[in-house]
């Protein structure tokens, strides 16, 4: 069982020696190694029994030390990394050869982020390299949110978990490139397509056709999908077609009278979709259960962190 706790300095001597840490953040509970280290970088593919092509993001403290592994900020780049970070945006921007390729999976550009948690940023800042942290999960299922999470599938193969608590936003950061004045993006997540239009008015979305030879590699249609079966649809009508004992209900708002209370999950009773996507992946671990056989879910309205939401349901259950 690997260690948890708030100790900055041993999750420090931890990685500077090359070994790993599981590290919070605002989305989600990150598998952390030293980015300039090659080694550490192979063992995060290891442990997470991730495909070698798919790439890693690095996490640093600031703007001064993105400059160190990237070959440019372009224009559009600078105004969403001022109006963004720290917080829950991925940036991808051209490497320099200070970065191993294993990190990048030999592409180019690289990702990088600054995240928006208190003692996650106290490590970064003590470290003279950048961290290599994807989602701190098997590859292709639900991404942590909560210690527990961390602990229950990678605890056997890691020391120590930096303990911050569960994740506020609970769901990946946005995944953008730029493209002359124009940002594309890839993934949606934490930071919605409002909030980068009333930065950059050019917005493109590649994320939403689940292609299965992505320009982001991570976004193979299936993914983010627990061990059961997931169909969404129209919550009511499902359930007449399923035995009520071993089904599971994640609905938006409403609570579904007809099963048993320990059997749904609401996201949010309120009908707020910041809510909604703290609780997604820690309701699809709840109900990813032994007694239970399909998931029944249905798609939040489509705006807002709706769309980051809808995503992931769509995805776990190609
Ligand atoms: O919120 C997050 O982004 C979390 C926290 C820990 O920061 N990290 C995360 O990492 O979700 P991961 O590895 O689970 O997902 C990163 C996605 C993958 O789909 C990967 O293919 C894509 O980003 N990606 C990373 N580097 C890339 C690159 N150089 N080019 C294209 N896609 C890249
Ligand atoms: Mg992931």
């Amino acid at each position: 069982m690997a260690v948890s706790g708030a100790d900055v300095q041993h999750a420090k001597k931890l990685l500077c020696s090359g070994e790993l840490v599981a590290i919070p953040t605002e989305t989600v509970y990150g598998l952390a190694g030293n980015a300039l280290n090659p080694r550490a970088a192979a063992t995060i593919y290891e442990v997470k029994n991730r495909p070698s092509f798919n790439p890693l993001i690095i996490h640093t403290d600031s703007l001064r030390k993105v400059n160190n592994y990237v070959a440019s900020i372009p224009p559009v780049a600078q105004k969403l990394a001022d109006a963004f970070w720290p917080g829950p945006l991925t940036i991808l921007l051209p490497k320099t050869d200070a970065l191993p390729d294993i990190v990048t999976a030999s592409s180019r550009r690289v990702a990088v982020r600054i995240p928006q948690h208190s003692l996650t940023l106290s490590l970064l800042r003590e470290l003279d390299f950048p961290l290599a942290a994807p989602s701190a999960n098997p590859s292709g299922y639900i991404s942590p949110t909560k210690v527990a999470h961390v602990e229950a599938q990678l605890g056997d193969k890691i020391n120590y978990i930096l303990d911050g608590g569960p994740c506020t936003v609970g769901i990946e950061s946005t995944i953008v490139g730029i493209e002359e004045d124009r940002v594309e993006v890839y993934r949606w997540g934490g930071v919605s397509l409002e909030d980068l239009k009333a930065v950059v008015p050019n917005v493109q979305t590649y994320s939403n056709q689940l292609e299965e030879s992505p320009a982001a590699p991570g976004m193979l249609k299936s993914h983010y999908a627990p061990s059961k079966k997931v169909i969404i649809g129209n919550i009511a009508e499902l359930l007449r077609q399923y035995h009520h004992s071993e089904v599971g209900v994640i609905s938006f708002m409403d609570f579904f009278p007809q099963i048993p209370e320990n059997q749904q999950c609401v996201l949010s009773t309120s009908g707020d979709l910041n809510e909604a996507a703290q609780r997604l992946f820690s309701s699809l671990r709840y109900l990813d259960s032994p007694s239970i056989k399909v998931i029944l879910a249905e798609f939040v309205p489509d705006y807002g962190l709706g769309r980051a939401i809808n995503d992931r349901l769509a995805r776990a259950s190609a």
